[in-house]
């Protein structure tokens, strides 16, 4: 399995609050790895310094064995390679067909292949019916929905998804987890998911972590993290007698 990601002793400090704290990780092709933790642990910022929209007070990103950085000469085409989504996305005033095709046109791709890819995400992700709709009518489960397709569209090799099922019901839930493992059953992707919900990180994720103060308390496979914790604190959390 190769590694697509990995992390040596990031940490990132605003003042004298340290969001992320030596975090060394890894993610390899095929991984759905979940983050769990409480909120303030550092988990939306270690995603934005994964997407290179902010750089480390300390701390090194390889993806694919190369080091990232936002200082690199070509970061936009870096940062191509990753897609943050967002639980609470933002969407152009205009048709769900232009919200989604839009990063294909940006990207120069022909007509044929926008219309040919954009409805083969709309009809994954149950949105063809709403292809000609203003994408700010959509209800919440639909605009998530249709953020997920937006990302996958571009093929980026990683997703990194911000507590992108919070607050919605089960069927857009079961939806957009499925779009998840279908986008990294494709070769050489994987996604990070954030999550507060232990019940999805066991349906989804292969791996799981639980960050605190910063940093990765413990991570591993899900089921061994769940059965068979090795830190107090992981213990107290799967157990569920660590409430957030
Ligand atoms: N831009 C920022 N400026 C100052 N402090 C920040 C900033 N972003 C995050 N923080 C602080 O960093 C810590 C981690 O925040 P965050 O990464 O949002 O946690 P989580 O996503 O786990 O809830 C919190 O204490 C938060 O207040
Ligand atoms: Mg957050």
């Amino acid at each position: 399995m190769r590694t697509l990601l990995r992390t040596e002793s990031l940490t990132n400090e605003y003042g004298s609050t340290v969001a992320v704290s030596d975090v060394s990780m890894a993610v390899n092709e095929g991984d759905i790895l979940g983050i769990m933790g409480p909120s303030g642990s550092g988990k939306s910022t270690l995603f934005r310094l994964l997407n290179l929209l902010e750089s480390p007070s300390a701390g090194r990103i390889f993806f694919e064995g190369s080091e990232m950085s936002t200082s690199m000469p070509d970061v936009h085409m870096a940062r191509r390679k990753m897609a943050l989504v967002l639980q609470k996305p933002a969407a152009m005033n205009r048709s769900v067909f232009n919200n989604v095709a839009y990063g294909l046109q940006l990207r120069g791709a022909t007509e044929e292949e926008t219309e040919a890819k954009v409805n083969f995400y709309l009809e994954k992700l149950g949105l063809a019916p709403s292809r000609e709709r203003n994408a700010r009518s959509l209800s919440g489960g639909e605009m998530q929905r249709m953020c997920f397709a937006r990302s996958v569209i571009v093929d980026p090799k990683l997703v990194l998804l911000d507590e992108f099922t919070a607050n919605l019901d089960p069927k857009n839930i079961a939806i957009l987890e499925n779009a998840v493992r279908d986008f990294v059953k494709q070769d050489g992707r994987a996604a990070i998911i954030i999550t507060h919900n232990p019940f999805q990180a066991k349906r989804l994720c292969n791996r799981a972590a639980l960050m605190m103060e910063g940093g990765i308390v413990e991570e591993g496979e899900t089921s061994r993290i769940f059965n068979d914790p090795r830190d107090e604190r992981t213990r107290a959390f799967v157990s569920g007698e660590m409430v957030f």
